[in-house]
């Protein structure tokens, strides 16, 4: 994982996720979660567009760290770099993703949630990692539980993780920052209120930083 990267998840704490059927209302999402402050985005690939998406997102905002989720193969890892991902989120451990992210020296964040798939990704020499499904897994007491034992290893809990339990996952020290998908939510998308999204930003920003 770059330094880079990780001082960036460091200062936003919260990665936000971008689904979309159309790279219009995609730039419309990120503008608003930008303005709201969070200049870290996951578009995630769980629509036909996804990949036209992160494209459009990457170049429209290369200031902006723009990684893709939901990636679930090698191919797809190649696939997200060449659209211009600088970073990858998947909801398992893959290892074929992991050497395509290796190779391509691009930071890779699996889901893990058993210590043996932690232990696993240890061993391929990564020590930042998505807990995923973070609120059927334990949450708090889970990641407290593994960063107990793997005490060099940072942590992005993702699913479940909303604005009433952000601050008690944050407040764990190897918890770099959550993802979500609370704050690019559909209806909002649906009825084009885009400053609702920058108002959830500016609040998870809030949160994080009380
Ligand atoms: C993910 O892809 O990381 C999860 O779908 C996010 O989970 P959430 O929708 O509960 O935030």
């Amino acid at each position: 994982m770059t330094k880079k990267l990780i001082s960036t998840l460091r200062h936003n704490r919260v990665v936000p996720l971008v689904q979309s059927d159309s790279p219009d209302t995609a730039l419309k999402i990120s503008e608003a979660l930008l303005e709201g402050g969070l200049d870290v985005l996951e578009v995630v690939l769980r629509t036909d567009a996804a990949l036209d998406c992160l494209e459009a997102i990457a170049k429209e905002f290369p200031k902006a760290h723009v990684g893709a989720g939901t990636v679930l193969s090698a191919d797809q890892s190649k696939a997200v770099i060449r659209r211009g991902a600088t970073f990858i989120v998947s909801p398992g451990l893959d290892p074929a993703s992991v050497d395509v992210a290796k190779e391509a020296a691009i930071p890779i964040l699996p889901g893990i949630s058993t210590a043996t798939e932690l232990q696993s990704a240890w061993n391929m020499g990564l020590r930042t990692v998505k807990l995923f499904p973070a609120s059927v897994v334990g949450g708090p007491k889970m990641l407290k539980a593994l960063s107990s034992v793997f005490r060099d290893v940072e942590f992005m809990p993702t699913g479940g993780v909303n604005p009433a339990n952000l601050k008690e996952h944050l407040a764990i020290p190897a918890v770099l920052a959550c993802g979500g998908s609370w704050l690019t939510p559909k209806d909002a998308i649906e009825a084009g209120d885009f400053g609702a999204i920058t108002k959830l930003a500016k609040d998870a920003i809030a949160i994080a930083n009380s």
